[in-house]
Parts: C-alpha cells; structure tokens; sequence
C-alpha cells in the first residue's frame, strides 16, 4: 500500500511498488492532466512536482514518494506560482496542440515559486527539458516573465 498526498488530499494505493507515478495518476487516480510523451524521461510531458520540485513521473517509482507532496496540473492554480503562470498561459496564448502543455507549466511554476525574476538563462535551464513540437517557446517565456511580474507584484 503506497501512502501520498495528492494536490492537498492524503490517498492512498494498492500498486506495485515499481509503477511509475505516472500511471498511478492516471489509471488509479484518474487525474489524466499529466500526459504521457516518450516514457523516458526525455521529453517532460509528464513533469509534476514532488515536494515542490519539478520531476519526470514516467520513470519515477511510486516506491519513491511515499509520503510525498505531488502537484499535478489539476491542483497548481492552488499555488500561487501555479496560478500566476496559468493566467500567464492564457494571456499569451501560449497553447498550440496543448500536449506538452501541462508539463510545461508544471515546470514553469516550479521555478516561478523560486525566482519570479528569471532570467533567459534561468528560464533556458528550468524549462529545457520540457520539448514542445509546436515551437511555443518564445511565447512560453514571454508567460513565465508575465508570471513572475504578477507574483512580485503582488
Ligand atoms: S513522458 Fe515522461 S519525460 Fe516524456
Ligand atoms: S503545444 Fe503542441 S507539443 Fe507543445
């Protein structure tokens, strides 16, 4: 039995200890906002936060978080980051085909809750490891720095 607490809620599962968190999200707890892209940790479509920190959950044992914090996409307009960078997103009208998307605020927000200042470099580096096929990048930036404004504003 594996014990977490997902987007505030303690829950726990009976799995396999070495089942990606992925598909416990996903097949057991039916929160399918967190996609599946290449399954190896390569491509970040599945990027939540594991007590806070942006994480890959498709290569990451369900063995590994327990007691855990997870923030999947359903639950980061909680955080403020979360929010920011959601609002941000719309703003822009970052979305394209969208698949990527949630991983990609999933590590936007994560660094936005850290520095909501970031710099190109700062944000080149957060967010390298989330691929986008659509090419939204520039405008991905153009939302985190939108993000960030709003959190120092406020
Ligand atoms: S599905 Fe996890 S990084 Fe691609
Ligand atoms: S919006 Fe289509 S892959 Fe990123």
């Amino acid at each position: 039995m594996i014990k977490l607490t997902i987007n505030g809620q303690p829950r726990q599962f009976d799995v396999p200890g070495d089942m990606p968190l992925l598909w416990l999200l996903r097949d057991e707890a039916h929160m399918t906002g967190t996609k599946f892209g290449c399954g190896m940790a390569l491509c970040g479509a599945c990027t939540v936060h594991v007590d806070g920190e942006a994480t890959r959950s498709c290569v990451l044992p369900v063995s590994a978080v327990a007691g855990k914090q997870i923030t999947t996409i359903e639950g980061v307009a909680a955080t403020p980051a979360g929010k920011a960078a959601q609002v941000a997103w719309l703003k822009a009208e970052v979305v394209q085909c969208g698949y990527c998307q949630s991983g990609q605020i999933m590590s936007a927000a994560a660094l936005l809750a850290k520095n909501n200042k970031p710099t190109d470099a700062e944000i080149d580096d957060a967010m390298s490891g989330n691929i986008c096929r659509c090419g939204t990048y520039s405008r991905i930036r153009a939302a985190i720095k939108d993000a960030g404004a709003t959190l120092k504003g406020a």
